[in-house]
Parts: structure tokens; C-alpha cells; sequence
């Protein structure tokens, strides 16, 4: 019987849960892609890695994954024993979620997600830098209680190659004014 009980309720009690918490959210964090020695991530930052000033996307917490495989999301979201608020932020009004990826020749190099005040309606951006590496920034607004919208790869393709040179350039104002 309480066997019975949880399996019928805990799915509807957690489902509440999420509604009831008001605010949607992004995922925020970097994976960092192919990794030597997992166990050196911990001594890591997004200084170490890419620096105080410059444009390239980072947020704390790094992440590695078993393999070096495109991180789960849903099974971040889904895990209830994780502690996923570390790779959570508050999509608060005027924000929305973003997704840059970094892919070189069709591999994703590494991803940062996060929340960020960005002026460019939802959808995803290209742009082909002259070495080869295609930096992609999907912008989405997510619902509360749902899983954070910038974690799937429903890629709609824009057009508009300059969109991700922008988000990019905004990126780097509100990083230098210390906004995100
Ligand atoms: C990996 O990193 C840990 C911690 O820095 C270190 O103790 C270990 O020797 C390293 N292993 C290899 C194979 O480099
Ligand atoms: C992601 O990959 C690009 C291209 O290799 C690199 O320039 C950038 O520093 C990487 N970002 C992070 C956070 O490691
Ligand atoms: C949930 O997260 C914990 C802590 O990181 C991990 O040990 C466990 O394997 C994860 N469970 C699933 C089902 O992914
Ligand atoms: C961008 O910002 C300007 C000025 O705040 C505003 O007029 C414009 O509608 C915004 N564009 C989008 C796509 O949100």
C-alpha cells in the first residue's frame, strides 16, 4: 500500500512542486566538452579556462561528462537526488535562456547555458568563423514548472548569421559590467 502510494503520488506531488515554483528557468552551466583528467575539474574556473576579459561564454559550475558525451539534461532535471539548483538560474522577466555551442567540423566542442538578458527573439543562430568553428546561440523562453527550454536541441536554423556575433557582443557588455 505505501508502496502504492508513492508511486502514484510522488510523480503528481513533484509535478505540484514544479508549479509551484513560479519562476521558469535555464539551465546555467558550461560543459566543457572532451576533458584529459576528469578529477582536474575541480581545480578549474572559467578564468582558467577563458579568461577575465573576453567574449567567449563561460559559467560556473564546469562540467565534465562519463565518455565526454553532450551532457544530459533531462536526466539533470529529472535526477532528484542531484542537487540541481547548482545548474539552474531564474529566467526573470526580461531574460531568457540561452545556449551557445561551440562545433568544429560537426563535433560540439563544449556548451555553456545559461540566463541572459538578450534582445533577439527566440530561435537559433549560426555564425562561421574563418577557422572552421561554427559558434551557434539559441535563444528560448521557458515555462514554468517545464523542463528549462535551453536544454533541448530542437535547432531551428536562422538565417541571420550576424545574430550570434551580436548576442555575442552583448554578452561581453553585460559581462564587463558584471550584469550577469
Ligand atoms: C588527474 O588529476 C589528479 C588531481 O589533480 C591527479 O592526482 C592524478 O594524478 C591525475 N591523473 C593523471 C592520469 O594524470
Ligand atoms: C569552447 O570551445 C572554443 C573552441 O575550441 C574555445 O575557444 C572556448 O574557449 C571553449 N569554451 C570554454 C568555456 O572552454
Ligand atoms: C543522480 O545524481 C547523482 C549525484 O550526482 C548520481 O550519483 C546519480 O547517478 C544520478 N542518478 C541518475 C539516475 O542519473
Ligand atoms: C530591442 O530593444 C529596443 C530598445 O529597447 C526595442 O525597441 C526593440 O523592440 C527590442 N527588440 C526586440 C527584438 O526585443
Amino acid at each position: 500500500m505505501p508502496l502504492k502510494f508513492n508511486r502514484l503520488c510522488l510523480p503528481l506531488l513533484l509535478f505540484a512542486c514544479h508549479l509551484l515554483a513560479e519562476i521558469p528557468q535555464c539551465f546555467h552551466f558550461t560543459w566543457v566538452g572532451a576533458y584529459d583528467n576528469h578529477s582536474n575539474i575541480q581545480t578549474e574556473t572559467c578564468d582558467s579556462r577563458v579568461g577575465d576579459f573576453n567574449d567567449i561564454p563561460c559559467e560556473e559550475p564546469l562540467v565534465v561528462t562519463p565518455d565526454d558525451t553532450v551532457p544530459d539534461v533531462k536526466a539533470l532535471w529529472q535526477n532528484t537526488t542531484e542537487n540541481r539548483e547548482n545548474f539552474l538560474c531564474q529566467m526573470s522577466p526580461g531574460r531568457s535562456c540561452v545556449k551557445y555551442s561551440y562545433i568544429f567540423k560537426g563535433g560540439i566542442q563544449n556548451i555553456t547555458y545559461m540566463c541572459a538578458n538578450v534582445n533577439s527573439s527566440n530561435g537559433c543562430y549560426r555564425q562561421l568563423h574563418p577557422t572552421g568553428m561554427v559558434v551557434e546561440a539559441c535563444v528560448c523562453t521557458s515555462r514554468v514548472g517545464l523542463i528549462p527550454c535551453n536544454g533541448c536541441s530542437r535547432t531551428r536554423l536562422g538565417g541571420a548569421t550576424g545574430w550570434a556575433l551580436c548576442l555575442l557582443g552583448l554578452y561581453q557588455w553585460l559581462n564587463k559590467y558584471r550584469i550577469v
